[in-house]
């Protein structure tokens, strides 16, 4: 029987988690957590992330900070926001919603952002921290896929993992998470040699490439646990990287889509913020 990873269950669970902890902080140092969220534009896709971040923050008791920019925003304009976010004692947490238009450079603004206040992960300086094992940010989707295995119960150690992919956002950080918890790691994309022979090796495969539906049963080996990070948007709706219904019966787990990876990345948001909010305060929930 192939267990279907429930990322909206183990994303219901991280929330009541987060909310208990935004009381707590509240009751014992008399902070609310804040997460400020910066829209430039007007994408469809990025306004509706927004909007559902902004939910979520309001069930879990998280106060949301919003800044909607127009598309034709100065990089200094930004650049001034982001200086007073990062100034802001009421603001734990700063996303800056990416894609921006191209005029402005992104690197420059993850950049410009306080490490601490980066609930992205994406600064350089935690980026680095993972590298060094450091317990700096950690990028949430990758984060969220951490959360989904150990829910799962679903053993690391030792075992052949594959992500496939390599973004500075899911495929890189994914990798070093998986090493942590001591996975022998590889990571492949589109010009990795026998790309479907590789991934047949992998007891564990996280795919991340943006190809709808690419994973097909010629990538996966008999028991193996398939976590697709996938959000393609086609004429047949939201689709994975990986055909579902092809690979299904030979997954011993399988995260669907929607309804797998997507609500936990949501969730780690929200539990970065409020990690944000207690190492600024000097609090430990232990
Ligand atoms: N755009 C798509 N995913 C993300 C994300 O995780 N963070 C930010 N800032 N922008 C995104």
């Amino acid at each position: 029987m192939t267990t279907i990873i429930d990322g909206n269950k183990t994303a219901a669970a991280t929330k009541t988690q987060v909310a208990e902890r935004v009381e707590r902080l509240h009751n014992e140092r008399g902070v609310t957590p804040g997460l400020a969220v910066v829209l430039v534009g007007d994408d469809p896709a990025s306004h509706s992330y927004v909007a559902m971040k902004e939910r979520d923050c309001a069930e879990v008791g998280i106060t949301s900070f919003d800044h909607r920019l127009p598309a034709d925003t100065s990089q200094e304009e930004l650049n001034a926001l982001i200086d007073e976010l990062n100034a802001d004692e009421a603001v734990h947490g700063i996303l800056v919603q990416m894609p921006l238009p191209d005029h402005l450079d992104e690197e420059a603004v993850i950049e410009r952002i306080e490490p601490t206040k980066d609930v992205d992960g994406f600064h350089p300086q935690n980026m680095g921290g993972l590298v060094r094992g450091q317990d700096t940010m950690r990028a949430c989707t990758p984060l969220g896929v951490m959360r989904l295995l150990e829910d799962y119960d679903i053993a690391l150690e030792g075992k052949r993992a594959v992500v496939l992919g390599r973004s500075t956002i899911v495929g890189k950080p994914q990798a070093l998470l998986l090493l942590e918890k001591n996975a022998t790691v590889t990571t492949a994309h589109s010009r990795t040699k026998d790309l479907a022979g590789l991934c047949r090796e992998a007891d564990i495969l996280v795919v991340a490439i943006g190809q709808p539906k690419m994973v097909d049963e010629t990538y996966v080996k008999e028991g193996a646990v398939i976590i697709d990070v996938g959000i393609n948007r086609t004429d047949e709706g939201l689709v994975g990287d990986v055909d579902y219904d092809m690979v299904e019966s030979l997954a011993s787990a399988i995260t669907p889509v929607p309804g797998g990876v997507g609500p936990m990345t949501r969730a780690m948001l929200m539990s970065n913020t409020v990690d944000a909010c207690a190492k600024s305060v000097d609090y430990s929930f232990d």
